[in-house]
């Protein structure tokens, strides 16, 4: 069974609904840990209710980005971490864990990238005016927002529409694309015998 991290730094309601989908055996995957660098964030709340283990840090209590990540990737091998999905988690990665956990790494962002890297992009695509969105599902790599894309779902935006009620339809496709994508994944890093 494939021992997966999470990143986030937020709310955390695609946290839940990945841990959910684990819970009722929708994904064959143990949430080996929780990595936060928000240490009041919500989603800390979520996973001491589903009894998972947190590592949560301050990047301000490190010297640099390079000893932060160290700690994370200590962490992760002590928890026999195999995969790590970002959700929500509001750094860009570094080469410590690039070099730890290189092609293991998936992302989430409110855009059809490359349209809209960075952060707001619910924001910054409402303000383009641009008639169709979505999220995509990337790898992660050393740019912001720039690996190789793994999957992507587009939703039209009404001529009603507000940047709210966007971000509510964003985050809708999310909660049920993340959680497919990730099966996906580790089904397939079973049958290639990457991981049992
Ligand atoms: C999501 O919109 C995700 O795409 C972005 O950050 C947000 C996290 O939301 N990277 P939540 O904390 O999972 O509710």
């Amino acid at each position: 069974m494939s021992r997966i991290a999470l990143f986030a730094s937020g709310s955390g309601s695609n946290f839940q609904v990945i841990a959910e989908a684990i819970q009722r055996g929708d994904i064959s995957a143990d949430i080996a840990i929780l990595v936060c660098d928000q240490p009041d964030a919500y989603v800390i709340k979520r996973a001491e209710q589903l009894q998972i283990p947190v590592f949560s840090f301050r990047a301000k209590d490190y010297s640099s980005k390079v000893e932060f990540e160290t700690k994370i990737v200590d962490k992760l091998r002590e928890a026999g971490v195999d995969f790590i999905f970002l959700a929500g988690y509001m750094r860009l990665i570094g080469e410590t864990l690039l070099r730890a956990y290189g092609g293991k790494i998936v992302n989430i962002h409110p855009s059809l990238l490359p349209a809209f890297p960075g952060k707001d992009a619910i924001g910054q695509a409402f303000n383009a005016r641009v008639k169709i969105t979505g999220v995509t599902v990337h790898f992660v790599d050393e740019g912001m927002d720039t690996g190789p894309i793994i999957d992507q779902e587009s939703v039209r935006v009404a001529e009603d529409e507000t940047r709210e009620s966007l971000q509510e339809k964003i985050q809708k496709i999310e909660h049920t694309l993340y959680p497919r994508v990730i099966k996906n994944l580790l089904t397939k890093a079973v049958v290639e015998g990457t991981k049992k």
